[in-house]
C-alpha cells in the first residue's frame, strides 16, 4: 500500500539542486523514490547528480542560466523529456545582491527580479501546461519564498521586492489551480547556513549575524537537511488539500 508521503515513481525537477537548499530537497525526493532533474548554470550541476547516481538514485543534471528565457524554456522541456513525465516542480534557484538602496544599480535590480521571481513564475506556467495534459491533472509546485516576503530586510530590495512577488502570484496561480488537482505552496526559509549569505556568516564576529543568532529561538541557523520534511510533505499526497500556503521554516524567528 502506498503511504501518504510516499515518492516513488513522481517525477520531480528541482532548479538550484546542485547545492545548497535546492541541493536539500532534490536529496529528499530521491531518497524517496522519486526520479529527479536537477536544473542549474553550474558545472556542480553535473557534479551532484553524479554523485547522486553513484549512490544509486535516478538523477538527472540539466544546466541552464534561469536568467535567460530561451534557455530555461529549453531546459524545462529537455528536463521534461529525461523524465518521461512530471509532477513536481521546485523553484529554489535564486540570488542576493546587497547595495544601499539608493545605490542599487538597475542591472542588478533587473537581475535578481529575473532569476528570482520571473523564472519561477515562467517554470510554474509550464509546469502546469505539462499537469494538465494528464488524463487526470495532477502536480505540486513547490516554490521557495523566504523571511523576506514578509520583511524588508537591509541593503536587499530587491531580493524583498521579488520574494514578496513569488508569494502573491504563488496565491494567484492557487486560486486557479487548486480545484484542478493542482497544489502550489510556498517555502519560506528563516537563516539558512548556505554560500547564498557568506557575507554574514563569513566572520562569527558580525554584530548582524549576532543579533539574528540571538534572535532565533532554536538558536542555530538551518541548512539544507530542514528543507527535507516540509519538501517531502509539499511534494507528495499528504498535502492534496494544502493550496496556497506559505510555510515557514525557520527555527521559529517569525513568531520571536
Ligand atoms: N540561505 C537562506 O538563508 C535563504 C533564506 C530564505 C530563502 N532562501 C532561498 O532559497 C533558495 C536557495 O538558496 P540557497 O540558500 O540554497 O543558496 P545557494 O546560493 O547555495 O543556492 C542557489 C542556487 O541557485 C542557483 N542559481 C542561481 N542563479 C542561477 C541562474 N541564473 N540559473 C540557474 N541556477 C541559478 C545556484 O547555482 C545554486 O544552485 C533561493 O531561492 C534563496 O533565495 C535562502
Amino acid at each position: 500500500m502506498q503511504g501518504i508521503f510516499d515518492l516513488n515513481g513522481q517525477r520531480a525537477v528541482v532548479t538550484g539542486g546542485s547545492r545548497g537548499l535546492g541541493y536539500g530537497m532534490a536529496e529528499a525526493f530521491l531518497e524517496e523514490g522519486a526520479s529527479v532533474v536537477i536544473m542549474g548554470s553550474s558545472a556542480r550541476t553535473d557534479e551532484a547528480a553524479a554523485g547522486f547516481r553513484e549512490r544509486g538514485l535516478r538523477c538527472h543534471a540539466v544546466r541552464a542560466d534561469l536568467s535567460r528565457r530561451e534557455e530555461r524554456e529549453a531546459a524545462f522541456h529537455n528536463a521534461v523529456g529525461l523524465l518521461g513525465g512530471l509532477d513536481i516542480m521546485v523553484n529554489a534557484a535564486g540570488i542576493q545582491r546587497r547595495y544601499p538602496c539608493e545605490e542599487f544599480p538597475q542591472e542588478e535590480w533587473d537581475r535578481v527580479l529575473e532569476v528570482n521571481l520571473t523564472a519561477p513564475f515562467h517554470l510554474s506556467q509550464m509546469a502546469v501546461r505539462e499537469f494538465l495534459k494528464k488524463e487526470l491533472p495532477y502536480g505540486k509546485i513547490i516554490n521557495v519564498a523566504s523571511l523576506m516576503s514578509f520583511f524588508g530586510g537591509f541593503t536587499i530590495p530587491a531580493y524583498a521586492a521579488s520574494k514578496g512577488g513569488v508569494v502573491q502570484f504563488s496565491k494567484g496561480m492557487c486560486n486557479e489551480l487548486a480545484g484542478r488537482g493542482i497544489n502550489i505552496n510556498c517555502i519560506a526559509p528563516g537563516y539558512m547556513d548556505t554560500e547564498l549569505n557568506t557575507a554574514l556568516t563569513a566572520d562569527p564576529r558580525n554584530p548582524r549575524y549576532q543579533s539574528i543568532t540571538a534572535r532565533i529561538p532554536a538558536h542555530r541557523w538551518g541548512g539544507p537537511e530542514d528543507m527535507k520534511g516540509i519538501a517531502i510533505f509539499l511534494a507528495s499526497h499528504a498535502s492534496d488539500y494544502v493550496n496556497g500556503a506559505v510555510i515557514p521554516v525557520d527555527g521559529g524567528y517569525l513568531v520571536c
